[in-house]
This record gives C-alpha cells, structure tokens and sequence, in this order.
C-alpha cells in the first residue's frame, strides 16, 4: 500500500509523460504550464487511495487520477480568469501570460484532454465513471455560477454559501474518491460512502481555502493574499462578521470605494475583532467529523484507514 506522498511522487513521473499536441504552440503550452507548476495534487492522489482499498493494482487508476487533475487545472484557468486572479501557485496566471481568450480556449482543450484520460478506462466500468465524472463536472460548473452570483448579493445565508461550495469544491473532492472506488472493484455502497467522505472533506477544504486567503503567509501561498476581500466574495468569514459586525463596521465589508490594500487591512481587522478565523476552523471541525463518520462505516481494514488520516491531517496542515 502507498502513502500519500508516495502516490504524489508516482503523479509527478506520469504528468510530464501526458503528451499534448505541438501546434499551436498557444493552445497546449498553457496545458504544459498550469499541469506543470505543481500543486498538491490532492484530488488524483484521492482517486489512487480510493481504488488501493479495494484492489492492488493502482495503475488501473492512473489515467482516471490524471483526468481529474486535468479537470482541476483546466477549472482553475477559467476560475482565475473569474476572479481576476494574477498569481497561481506561486506563477503568473494563465489569462495573464496569454490573454483571455487564449486561457479560455486552453481550459476548454483542457476538458478535451480529460476526456481522452477517462475514455481509457476498463470498458466494464467507463459507463459508470462517465456517469460519475459527469455529475461531478456539471456540479462544479452550478457552484462556480452560484459563486459569481453571490459576488453581487448581499444577502447570501450561510445554508447558502455551504450549498455553494460544496458544488465548486466539495463534489469534485468527493467524486475523485467515487471514481477511484469504482475502479477499484466496490460495492456501490462502499463507493457512495467514499463520496461522503470526500465531499464533507472538500467543504471543510473550501472552508481553509477561505480562512488561507487571509490568513495566508504571501510567501507560501502561491496566490493573492486578500483576493476573495477585493472580488467580494461572499465567503463564511464575510458573512459570519456581517452577521456580527454594527452597521458602519459592516460598510467596510462591502465598500467599493478604498483602495484594494486599505480595504484589505479594514476587512481583515475586522475579522480579528470577531475573531472570525476561529468560528470558521470550528465550521471546517463540523465537516471533518462526518468525513470521519464516513470513513469509520467503511468496511476496510483499519490500516487502509490510516492513509485516509494521513492525507486529512495533511489537507488540514497546508500553507498553500
Ligand atoms: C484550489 O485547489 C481550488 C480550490 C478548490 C480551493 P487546490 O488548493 O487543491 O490547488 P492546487 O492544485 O493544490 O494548486
Ligand atoms: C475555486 O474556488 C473553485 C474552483 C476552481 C472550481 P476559489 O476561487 O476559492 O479557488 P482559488 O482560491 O482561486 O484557488
Ligand atoms: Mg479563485
Ligand atoms: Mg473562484
Ligand atoms: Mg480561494
């Protein structure tokens, strides 16, 4: 059995091997670029971990895992270009280096190429891991639309924004444990309880990925530190202090008129004040807990579970 770093190394051979077209040259390196710069790899690493429980043989899994990364990478070009982002793991965006329509037509063969990854799975298993990918693509399309929606609303529930990104983030995370399952040989109660567990994990992600935007150390974080404060997002940190904060507080939150910098730092002693971090850590443990409750009805051998921790514990640790 792999650990989870050992699966990520495996990734890291197999994804500079995936062989893009050469011409034009505009179109595909791009794809080489965003694939290229890392990541955490977290969600194929999930796909191997989820079909090791139920088989020996991971390479069944490999180009699967590689189509979710692709998918990953291809949402996070067209995500930047939403959320006008500039910076990505550390590098220029992709809409930054290449214009906008090139990163859109880039994502858009990046989707391409996921499908060829997934149509080189066992035919036993293609209909239900289409079905699967899928529901899941389509998942992360409604809540990137929701997303964008609440950046103009002001009065998003928490129900709300849980809804939203459990569809963004969570499904995806929880998918690439079903897929993997299915690969894997399991039962489909099995493969249904792996989804629960990576979607619970996946809000509690989206929820870190919240509080690092903030928080983030601008060393380590690869992206902009303050970018959900400047685009307005309505995340659990935003509407937990608007929720809490007097009415002239609450002003800042939503002022157009500061500089990008001033309202940063008013927003982000704002939720210093409310001590915001931490009701949002204590969200993050709510979701934790039922991926763990998840992943304790899991018929499997308690040592395969210790991976699953592993990987938890390192989601929960990151930086970036
Ligand atoms: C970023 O995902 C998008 C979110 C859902 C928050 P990751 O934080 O997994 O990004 P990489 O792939 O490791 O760069
Ligand atoms: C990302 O949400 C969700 C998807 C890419 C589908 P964010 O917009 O918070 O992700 P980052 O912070 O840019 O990675
Ligand atoms: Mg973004
Ligand atoms: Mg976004
Ligand atoms: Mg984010």
């Amino acid at each position: 059995m792999h650990s989870p770093t050992q699966l990520q190394e495996i990734l890291e051979k197999a994804i500079p091997q995936i062989a893009y077209p050469q011409h034009p040259a505009n179109l595909y390196e791009p794809s080489r670029y965003i694939m290229s710069l890392g990541g955490k790899r977290i969600r194929p690493v999930m796909v191997l971990m989820a079909t090791e429980l139920f088989t020996t043989d991971i390479n069944k899994a490999l180009d699967v895992a590689l189509a979710i990364e692709t998918f990953h990478n291809f949402t996070l070009v067209h995500d930047d270009i939403m959320d006008n982002a500039p910076l990505r793991r550390g590098k220029q965006t992709v809409h930054e280096k290449w214009g906008i329509n090139n990163a859109i037509l880039s994502g858009d063969v990046m989707m391409v190429e996921s499908n060829k990854h997934l149509s080189k799975v066992d035919v036993n298993v293609l209909k239900p891991v289409l079905d699967t990918f899928n529901a899941t693509a389509q998942g992360v399309c409604e809540g990137q639309q929701l997303d964008m929606e609440f950046e103009q609303r002001d009065d998003v529930t928490i129900e709300e924004y849980i809804e939203m990104i459990r569809l963004k983030t969570a499904v995806l995370l929880g998918g690439a444990m079903k897929l993997g399952a299915i690969v894997g040989g399991a039962s489909t109660a099995d493969a249904d309880l792996l989804y629960t567990f990576g979607e619970n994990l996946g809000v509690a992600f989206q929820l870190q990925d919240d509080i690092l935007d903030v928080y983030g150390n601008p060393e380590k974080f690869g992206k902009q530190v303050g970018g959900d404060i400047i685009a307005n997002k309505k995340t659990f940190l935003h509407l937990k202090t608007l929720a809490l904060a007097h009415d002239d507080e609450a002003e800042s939150l939503t002022s157009v008129t500061i500089n990008q910098e001033e309202k940063i730092d008013q927003v982000t002693h704002l939720y210093n004040k409310y001590e915001i971090r931490n009701l949002a850590t204590a969200e993050m443990d709510k979701y934790l807990t039922m991926a763990n409750q998840a992943l304790e009805i899991l018929a499997v051998a308690e040592e395969k579970k210790e991976n699953f921790r592993t990987l938890v514990q390192q989601i929960l640790d990151r930086d970036r």
